[in-house]
């Protein structure tokens, strides 16, 4: 019940039990099924009694979200696999389509983030490298192996967990919002290639959510994030809605910004970037100065 609440609140027009209607005999594949967003929205499907398999590399993490999502009234079946790999990716869609057979949904949500100026990242090629190895070709082998079978019987959807970050251009996250915007990009090309088969394909621009991706960065604990139960419901909103594109408020701002006056943008951008070097100098000068004092 607390879902449809939820779901009505999102959509503002959904006033009905939808969730369990729209997921009727639908199996989702949800890639980093056993943490944060993900787990969150496995959850809540399984709350309104449907079908996912979860994808992730850690086995025990996988098995306990195979027990909240049954406990929860759901059903779920659980493989591992490094998307980062692509023998990997290529045995687990043999695997899933031989145990299951065709997939409705897929939701790219494994990801992977790296916060890093380029200035720290020029001998890093290897940073660029894995965001692009995990969040672009580990992806777009998830498409290409559960695309045929979706065109061949002319239904499916796929979710594609971006990040807010690609519409305002963040410092420190190059590598990251590149592979992120190459499956965007790869996924609007692809869209008009395959809309006669009725395909959709959605991109989450996702804002902060408090997830165990986020929690090396300390300045996070002090900002406002998104709950994983709230990024959730950004994801089963498109799996309703079946919109291209899910964006919050700030998202969207940061886009006009951008197309009305690139500059100001970079110059807000820049500042921020700025702002963050000159504390973290402060800081680093703070520090040594009382190591230095208790020498003394
Ligand atoms: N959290 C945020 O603030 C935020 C903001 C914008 C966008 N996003 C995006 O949202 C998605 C989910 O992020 P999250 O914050 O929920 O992350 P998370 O809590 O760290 O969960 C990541 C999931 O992906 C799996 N995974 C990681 N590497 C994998 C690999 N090589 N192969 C297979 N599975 C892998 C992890 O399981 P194993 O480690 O066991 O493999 C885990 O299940 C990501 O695409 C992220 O970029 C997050």
């Amino acid at each position: 019940m607390a879902l449809e609440t939820l779901l009505s609140e999102t959509l503002g027009i959904v006033r009905k039990p939808i969730l369990p209607k729209v997921l009727n005999k639908k199996l989702t594949l949800i890639t980093g099924g056993s943490s944060g967003i993900g787990l969150a929205v496995a959850r809540q499907i399984g709350e309104a009694g449907g079908t996912v398999i979860l994808v992730a590399r850690g086995l025990e993490n996988l098995e306990i979200a195979k027990k909240e999502v049954e406990e929860l009234g759901g059903t779920a079946h659980i493989y591992t696999c490094n998307l980062s790999d692509t023998d990997s990716c290529k045995a687990l869609v043999e695997k899933v389509l031989e145990d299951h057979g065709p997939i409705d949904v897929l939701i790219n949500n494994a990801g992977r983030s790296i916060r890093r100026s380029v200035d720290d990242a020029y001998d890093r090629i290897h940073d660029f490298e894995r965001t692009m190895d995990l969040n672009y070709f580990g992806c777009l082998q998830m498409i290409l192996g559960f695309l045929p079978s979706m065109r061949e019987r002319k239904k499916g959807h796929i979710i594609n967990i971006s990040s807010a970050g690609c519409q305002s251009n963040v410092p420190r996250f190059s590598a990251y919002i590149a592979s992120k915007s190459a499956l965007d990009a790869f996924s609007r090309c692809l869209t008009n290639e395959v809309a006669q088969d009725n395909i959709n394909i959605t991109t989450v621009y996702m804002p902060l959510v408090r997830t165990p991706m986020i929690a090396p960065t300390k300045t996070y604990d002090y900002l406002p994030v998104m709950s994983p139960e709230r990024a959730a419901q950004l994801v089963l909103k498109s799996l309703v809605t079946k919109q291209k594109k899910v964006t919050t408020p700030l998202g969207s701002l940061a886009e006009v910004v951008y197309d009305v006056s690139p500059t100001s943008a970079t110059r807000i951008m820049n500042l921020s970037y700025q702002f963050e070097e000159k504390l973290r100098a402060y800081q680093a000068k703070q520090k040594a100065k009382k190591a230095q004092a208790e020498v003394a």
